[in-house]
């Protein structure tokens, strides 16, 4: 027992959990990712892509939150037509997939069994396949018409973290690339894959900046029985994933929505000192101002993340804790924006004398139905 909890000592590299090694580690990984994908073969992955009649990207959990900001950028960047499914939802639009079509699958595990299952029915329907994974020979992985390895290195807390980072540098990378192809977008391919090479250096900047600042957020969710976390845009599935981790190991209700919709229902319960964590990236998403406002005047207790240059404004006057991202491309900040509300859900859970590594009720890979 005393060699195996030293082990375990030894696996954390000095830190109390896994998670805050995880989340620590993603300079590296994120470095890791981006060079393992520049040594890949992804030529046919981008040809079945570009000629795609259609793009469905389906994951559960964490994973789906990134396939939902790549979904998003596939749509902006590139203005084709990708959506991002519930792995367990994909029945919705099985009857509708068919040859032509491509169907990725993002999973860490590469074994969840639903993303597997919707998988195998779109490879049936006459779709092409492609697998996002961290481990290369998961079942999903061997199922699948095509492999993209991400390589971010074993991933052992429940919660994923650096995966999550990884996951969404890779969709990036894939849309820069098939950017760099087309003549007919009006995007600089070179200018994105220079923006998402950046993210392990604002990674590691981020980290160190916004360590305090979560942990002020912390203190204030600790004592709550419920958040919510909001933004707009690429800004949604950054929240849903911050709510996420709040929910997994904090055990505090959470829930994130596009901003703007705050007036059509969920404002109602916001009363004197109610938590809301506002995610604004500066690209599509400025009229969360006006959404802090609205907080304000119900006396919500306001977080906001910012990038440093652009805290301004209602972010300025009316945030009780404003965590400045490094200034940095749109790209750079759509992988690094994560890792504060990871920091601030590992903070709250330990403040409230939780295992983050141990959440009840959860496993690492979900292979039931
Ligand atoms: C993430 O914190 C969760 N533990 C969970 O949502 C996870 O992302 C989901 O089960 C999907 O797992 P996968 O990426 O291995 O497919």
């Amino acid at each position: 027992k005393i060699v195996d909890s030293f082990m375990q000592d030894v696996e954390k590299g000095g830190y109390p959990h896994y998670m805050l090694k995880e989340i620590m580690e993603q300079p590296y990984a994120l470095a890791q990712t981006f060079s393992s994908l520049q040594t890949q073969d992804l030529s046919e992955v981008l040809k079945i892509l570009e000629n795609a009649r259609r793009i469905y990207v389906v994951a559960a959990g964490t994973s789906y939150h990134a396939s939902l900001l790549g979904a998003i950028a596939f749509r902006r960047f590139l203005g084709v037509d990708a959506e991002a499914l519930i792995s367990s939802e994909f029945r919705v639009v099985s009857r509708v997939v068919k040859w032509g079509d491509v169907v990725i699958g993002v999973s860490q595990s590469g074994e969840t069994i639903d993303t597997l299952l919707a998988l195998r029915e779109a490879r049936e329907r006459g779709a092409k396949t492609v697998a996002i994974v961290n481990n290369p020979f998961s079942t999903i992985a061997r199922e699948s018409d095509y492999v993209v390895s991400m390589r971010a290195g074993p991933e052992i807390a429940v919660a994923a973290t650096k995966t999550f980072t990884s996951q969404v540098l890779t969709l990036l990378y894939i849309i820069a690339k098939l950017a760099e192809k087309s003549s007919a977008i009006n995007v600089d391919s070179k200018a994105m894959i220079h923006g998402i090479k950046m993210s392990y250096e604002i990674a590691e900047k981020a980290l160190s900046v916004s360590q305090g600042k979560a942990m002020a957020v912390a203190n204030k969710l600790f004592q709550k029985h419920s958040a919510y976390y909001l933004g707009r845009v690429f800004g949604v599935p950054i929240a849903m994933e911050g709510a996420l981790k709040l929910k997994e190991i904090a055990y505090i209700h959470a829930e994130a929505y596009p901003a703007g919709e705050s007036k059509h229902g969920p404002i109602a319960l916001v009363d004197k000192d109610y938590p809301v964590i506002f995610i604004y990236i500066g690209f599509l998403d400025e009229l969360i101002e006006g959404n802090i406002e609205e907080m304000k005047a119900r006396e919500a207790w306001i977080a906001t993340i910012a990038p440093e240059n652009m805290v301004r404004g209602s972010i300025e006057k009316y945030s009780n804790v404003v965590i400045e991202m490094p200034r940095a491309p749109l790209e750079t900040r759509l992988i690094t924006y994560a890792i504060p509300l990871q920091l601030i859900a590992y903070y709250t859970a330990t403040l409230k004398g939780l295992d983050p590594d141990k959440p009840r009720n959860l496993a690492k890979t979900v292979t039931v139905i």
